[in-house]
């Protein structure tokens, strides 16, 4: 459980550089001004983790994430009783945590956590604002500082993980997509040091390669994996060698499907 779960204390970080796509950071200050829970969906590596990292700073609130998985329970996120030096002692989750201090709880991936999980959302994401511990008999009021968000990735639902409309509907949400190609360019020589003109190769070359999901691909290729290539580029790898390895060899298994990807880098990069 340790391994999934990261807090940032608000006093130890600056906010993270995040450029804005459209309203997003002012839908976020909305929410967290109107006590409301926010979820996001969007592809993977398109922004949204860096985002929150972001926001709560902006806000000043210490950020706790789980990364969720199919094995997470609301135990997981309460807490339970353990056995300490021969006595049985209550030890908060990370969920009940934030609710007694205040910050900003994130769950990523939340459509793979158990079921139970939803159970223990449901009276903190309505005007209730609680979470009754059933095996403390306690039930904490959230206090004005508590946020939940919550994001996950459509593409990767199936029909058995999906989230159900009256968890759902208890969200604001936010839909996130790949920045505009001038937006990704300075995203991705921002954060990889390399000069904007040899970023927006690979930026045309991302958004081709985009077009092919659905048909293709599963995925198209992410900011993530635009921001490792440009990275390794900077540190003197060849441009053909980085586009291979972070934007090229990620997307597929399939030979075929490979060689089309190699002749698309050709054409546009070669
Ligand atoms: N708008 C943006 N501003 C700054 N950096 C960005 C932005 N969008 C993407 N990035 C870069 O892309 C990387 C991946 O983004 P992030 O980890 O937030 O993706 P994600 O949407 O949370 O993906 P996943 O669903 O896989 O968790 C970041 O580390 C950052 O370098
Ligand atoms: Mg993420």
């Amino acid at each position: 459980m340790l391994d999934t779960v990261q807090t940032l204390s608000a006093a130890a970080v600056e906010a993270p550089y995040y450029l804005p796509t459209g309203d997003e950071c002012a839908v976020f200050d909305a929410a967290y001004r109107n006590k409301l829970p926010l979820l996001l969906k969007g592809p993977t590596g398109c922004g949204k983790t860096r985002f929150v990292a972001h926001m709560a700073a902006k806000l000043g609130l210490p950020l706790t994430t789980v990364a969720c998985h199919d094995d997470l329970t609301a135990a997981d996120l309460t807490g339970r009783y353990l056995l300490k030096g021969g006595e049985t002692v209550w030890v908060d989750g990370p969920l009940t945590r934030t609710v007694r201090q205040g910050g900003i709880l994130y769950l990523d991936e939340v459509v793979e956590a158990r079921k139970d999980v939803t159970v223990v959302l449901h009276p903190l994401t309505d005007d209730r604002r609680v979470l009754p511990l059933e095996r403390t008999g306690e039930t904490l009021e959230a206090p004005d500082d508590f946020m939940l968000v919550v994001s996950y990735n459509p593409g990767y639902q199936n029909i058995m993980k999906t989230l159900k409309p009256s968890t759902r509907q208890r969200f604001l949400a936010l839909e996130f997509d790949f920045p505009s190609p001038d937006r990704e360019a300075q995203v991705v020589a921002a954060e990889s040091g390399l000069p904007l003109e040899r970023v927006k190769p690979l930026v045309l070359l991302a958004g081709k390669l985009r077009e092919l999901k659905g048909q293709d691909l599963e995925e198209g290729v992410s900011t993530r994996l635009l921001v490792y290539a440009a990275s390794l580029i900077r540190d003197g790898m060849p441009v053909m060698k980085a586009v291979e390895a972070c934007l090229l060899q990620p997307l597929t298994d399939d030979a075929e499907i490979k060689r089309g990807l190699d002749d698309l880098a050709v054409a546009l990069l070669g």
